[in-house]
């Protein structure tokens, strides 16, 4: 059944859409039809294609009643928009359609699984909030919410468990036909734990076990929770709240959190490894999905929920997906790299090889606001290293970015202070890589409004938006010495490749 919400966001969409150029979106980043998105939801392979669905207000470009746009793709990287999927319109879910997943039912039908937000009034007249999950169930474009909904509702949660605080349903089917879920929830100490519900249907659950708690270690609140096996390893992916700083390896505010680890006898997730995902400025609540090649591939939002001011003053979308990245788990540490697809758009494609850099350079055709750059340096003599090592992108006479890498500390750092914002907002962000006597290998994904830069082939990833105008496309290259006695220099192997669609 559509009612009047979703009819009046499906109309508005379809209407306001038409105001956005689509050059004045990035080319292979999904953004919003319309407003705001935040997560990606849903993010599966149903019917012979990929569906992303997100958290989504179409009427503004700030969070607002939350409703779940949607989109489909046949290789991650060229998105179709569909119509709305699901509107905040029921008692259960009137504060918003939160966070959630999908899968396909055994009857060929695909299952949406949500956070009802729901907000009611106790007796003083106080707002009170709070979350439930729900099921939507349809055909890839409708959907039509259960008339049992909520189906976990806070009868089901451990003891001392918020009711407030319960919430992004991650739901999987296991070989055996069972569906799984996991889900967010702020246990008694105000940090976070992800508990394990299970179900024969899709549709009645049980409350299994609490799968991890995180006693306050990294953050608070652990949003957004996905959980899968990949290379022997079973991987949970969290987006903790309220993190504090550890060194390089976690910033402050919201933050991502890979758990490695095993199941013991009692499906216990047994913790042996954490890592941040992403060490860059944006990127939060990813989600992964499997695809029918066996890949374990994952979208995130590229964004943070405290770095949204950084956007341009008339822009009508805010908000854009990360570039798909295949996942793995090698020699205990978790390996991203861009999707394989992406090659498929490359065009121009230009290679210097062992490029002697000192003062800054530019070379001839590797320049673009849409390409997708490999650089590769070492030191030209090891005795006499070079100190740092720039590259600036988005750069004209006015403005740039930099990824700097600093050799002797093993730190690369992005750095947007100069890409033309006028907010005082976390501009730079360091990380530290593996330590190879001066020589790194990066992968730059620029796309109109973002850079993403993959390190020693998927080690590391650092990833910021930037809105920088258009017209910046320079790139140039320079290493420095600190000291005026040393004068390493760089020698770089750089292919660079537009990438159009
Ligand atoms: C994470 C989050 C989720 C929630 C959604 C609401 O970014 O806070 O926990 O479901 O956003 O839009």
């Amino acid at each position: 059944m559509i009612n009047d919400k979703l009819k009046k966001a499906r109309e508005y969409e379809v209407r306001k859409e038409k105001e956005i150029a689509p050059d004045k979106r990035p080319a292979f980043h999904l953004t919003p039809r319309v407003g705001w998105m935040n997560d990606p939801n849903g993010f599966s392979y149903h019917n012979g294609e990929y569906h992303l669905f997100y958290q989504y207000h179409p009427y503004g470009t700030n969070w607002g009643p939350m409703h779940w746009g949607h989109a489909v793709s046949k290789d991650l990287l060229k998105w179709e928009y569909c119509p709305t999927a699901l509107a905040p319109d029921e008692s259960y879910d009137n504060f918003g359609c939160f966070s959630g997943s999908a899968d396909t039912l055994d009857d060929g039908r695909q299952i949406l699984m949500y956070t009802g937000v729901q907000s009611t009034k106790d007796e003083d007249g106080k707002e009170i909030v709070f979350q439930t999950q729900c099921i939507a169930v349809g055909d890839g474009t409708n959907f039509e919410k259960y008339e049992k909904n909520p189906v976990i509702t806070a009868d089901a949660l451990p003891e001392g468990a918020s009711k407030i605080d319960f919430r992004d349903p991650k739901i999987w089917k296991e070989k055996d036909g069972t569906f799984r879920c996991v889900v967010g929830s702020r246990p008694a100490d105000g940090s976070g734990q992800i508990l394990l519900y299970s179900s024969k249907d899709g549709f009645s659950w049980n409350f299994e076990q609490i799968l991890i708690q995180n006693k306050n270690r990294f953050g608070k609140m652990w949003e957004c929770p996905d959980f899968f096996e990949v290379d022997g390893k079973w991987l949970l992916m969290v987006s903790p709240q309220d993190m504090m700083p550890v060194g390089l390896e976690y910033g402050a505010g919201n933050g991502t959190l890979c758990v490695a680890g095993h199941l013991d006898e009692n499906k216990h997730l047994v913790e042996e490894y954490t890592q941040s995902i992403d060490y860059g400025i944006d990127f939060y609540a990813p989600q992964t999905v499997l695809a029918p090649d066996g890949r374990r591939i994952m979208i995130g939002w590229m964004q943070n929920w405290d770095t949204c001011g950084v956007r341009e003053d008339d822009m009508k979308w805010f908000g854009q997906t990360s570039c798909p990245r295949e996942i793995q788990f090698v020699d205990g540490k978790l390996i991203q790299n861009p999707i394989r697809e992406l090659s498929n758009y490359h065009k121009n494609t230009v290679s210097y090889s062992e490029v002697l850099i000192s003062d800054c350079i530019s070379l001839e055709k590797v320049s673009g606001r849409m390409i997708d750059l490999e650089v590769e340096i070492k030191p030209e003599d090891e005795e006499n290293c070079y100190d740092k090592f720039v590259i600036q992108f988005a750069k004209n006479e006015s403005f740039h970015s930099d990824i700097v890498f600093y050799p002797k500390e093993s730190v690369l750092e992005i750095d947007r202070s100069w890409s033309g914002i006028r907010r005082a907002v976390q501009h730079q962000k360091k990380c530290k890589v593996a330590d190879n006597n001066g020589s790194i290998k990066l992968r730059v994904i620029l796309d109109r409004y973002s850079v993403e830069v993959f390190v020693n082939d998927g080690e590391h990833v650092m990833t910021a938006t930037i809105y920088t105008d258009l017209e910046a496309d320079g790139i140039s290259f320079f290493a420095d010495e600190i000291c005026f006695y040393a004068e390493g220099k760089v020698k770089a192997n750089v292919t660079k490749s537009d990438l159009e669609f």
